[in-house]
C-alpha cells in the first residue's frame, strides 16, 4: 500500500512539475485524475481522498507559481482542471462503495445460503455423528469387558481402545465440516480440486445416498486442473444441485436411482461440472423458472437452492444451465474458471 501510494505522488509531483512550468493556456492539472482513479482502484477510500484534496491544493499552487502565458485562459483552466478533478473523485468513490455493498450483500447471502442447506442436511448430519459416537460406546463396554477378564486381555482392549479413537477422530472430522459450512467469512476464491469438493459435499449426504439406495457414478478423471473459487461456496452449489437430485430421486423406485457427477475441461479455460439424475425430472415449461428465486414445486421448498447456486457461480465468473436429462431425470452443468495456480489440496 505505502509503495501504491508512493507511486501515485510521485505522479502527482511530475504533474505538478509540469503544470508550474508550462504556460496557463496547458492544463496539465487534468492529468490528475489519472491518480484519482488509480488511488480509488488500488488504495482504500480516505487514501483517494487525501490525494483528491492534495490535488486541488496542489492546482491551486502551480497556478499561483505560473508565470507565463494568457492568465484569463488559465483562469478558465483552472475551473476545468478543478471541476474535473472534483467529479472524477466523487463518482470513483461512489463506485467503490456500491462495489462495496454488493459484496457485503452477497456475503449476507452466501451466508444465509449456507445456513438453509445446513437445515436440510440436519438428518444426514445426526446420522453421521451418531454413527461414531455407537460404535465408540460399543468399544467402550467391549474394553471393559476385556480388562474385567482375569487375567485382563490387555491386547484386545488395547484395539478397542484404538477403534474409540479412530471413531472419535471421524465424528470430530463430521463437526469441522459442518463448521467449515456455516462459517459466515469472506468469499476467498483459491485453487480448489474439483474431485476434493465433490467428496466433501458427497460425505455431508453420505447418509441419504445410502438410505435412499442410490447408485452413484463419478466420472473425475485423473487430470483434472484445479478451479478458481471458494472452496466452501463451490461446495454450497454441489450441496444444492445433489439435495435437488436427491429430491428427484426419491420419487422414482429405488433400483432406478443413478446419480452422476462429472467434471470435464472444457479446454477453453473453463471446467465443466455436471450433476446428472435420473428423478422425476423437469419440464421443458419448468426449465425457464428453475432459477427464479423462491419458484419451488415441493411442499417444504425454499426454492432458493438454485437462484443461490446460479449467484455463487455467476460471482465467480462461470455458468449455470439446466437439461432434462437424456431419457429421464434432470442433467445441471456448470463452469467455472479454471486456477492459474496448482491447487491447495
Ligand atoms: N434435479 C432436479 N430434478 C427435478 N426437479 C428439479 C431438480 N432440480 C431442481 N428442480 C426443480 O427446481 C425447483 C427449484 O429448485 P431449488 O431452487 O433448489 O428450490 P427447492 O429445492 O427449495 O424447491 C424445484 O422445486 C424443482 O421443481
Ligand atoms: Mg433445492
Amino acid at each position: 500500500m505505502i509503495l501504491k501510494t508512493g507511486a501515485l505522488l510521485a505522479l502527482m509531483a511530475a504533474i505538478f512539475v509540469a503544470d508550474t512550468l508550462t504556460r496557463y493556456e496547458i492544463a496539465v492539472a487534468v492529468f490528475y485524475i489519472l491518480a484519482i482513479l488509480a488511488a480509488s482502484a488500488l488504495l482504500p477510500a480516505r487514501i483517494t481522498r487525501l490525494l483528491t484534496v492534495l490535488a486541488v491544493l496542489l492546482t491551486l499552487a502551480s497556478f499561483a507559481l505560473t508565470r507565463s502565458g494568457a492568465y484569463d485562459t488559465g483562469l478558465v483552466n483552472l475551473a476545468i482542471s478543478l471541476l474535473a478533478i472534483g467529479i472524477t473523485a466523487h463518482l470513483a468513490l461512489k463506485a467503490v462503495a456500491a462495489r462495496a455493498a454488493a459484496e457485503r450483500t452477497q456475503n449476507r447471502l452466501f451466508h444465509i445460503a449456507r445456513a438453509t442447506s445446513l437445515g436440510e442436511m440436519a438428518a444426514s448430519i445426526a446420522h453421521e455423528v451418531n454413527q461414531p459416537l455407537a460404535a465408540i460406546a460399543t468399544s467402550a463396554s467391549a474394553c471393559q469387558r476385556w480388562l474385567d477378564q482375569m487375567p485382563p486381555n490387555i491386547d484386545r482392549a488395547r484395539q478397542a481402545a484404538r477403534r474409540m479413537e479412530d471413531d472419535a477422530h471421524r465424528a470430530s472430522e463430521v463437526i469441522a465440516r459442518i463448521r467449515a459450512v456455516t462459517q459466515a467469512h469472506k468469499t476467498a476464491p483459491q485453487a480448489v480440486a474439483p474431485a476434493h469438493a465433490i467428496h466433501e459435499t458427497l460425505a455431508l449426504h453420505a447418509h441419504e445416498l445410502e438410505h435412499e439406495q442410490v447408485h452413484l457414478l463419478l466420472d473425475l478423471p485423473d487430470s483434472l486442473p484445479a478451479v478458481h473459487a471458494d472452496p466452501i461456496l463451490l461446495q454450497q452449489v454441489l450441496g444444492n444441485l445433489v439435495g435437488n437430485a436427491l429430491d428427484g430421486l426419491r420419487q422414482v423406485p429405488p433400483s432406478e436411482r443413478t446419480l452422476r457427477i462429472a467434471v470435464h475441461a472444457g479446454g477453453n479455460g473453463f471446467a465443466e461440472f455436471t450433476v446428472e439424475d435420473s428423478g422425476a425430472g423437469i419440464g421443458p415449461d419448468e426449465t425457464p423458472l428453475l432459477f427464479d428465486p423462491f419458484w419451488t414445486t415441493k411442499d417444504s421448498g425454499a426454492g432458493l437452492g438454485l437462484a443461490i447456486a446460479r449467484s455463487i457461480v455467476t460471482a465467480h465468473g462461470g455458468e449455470i444451465a439446466a437439461h432434462p436429462a437424456p431419457g429421464r431425470g434432470a442433467r445441471l452443468v456448470f463452469r467455472l474458471p479454471v486456477s492459474k495456480e496448482a491447487s491447495h489440496d
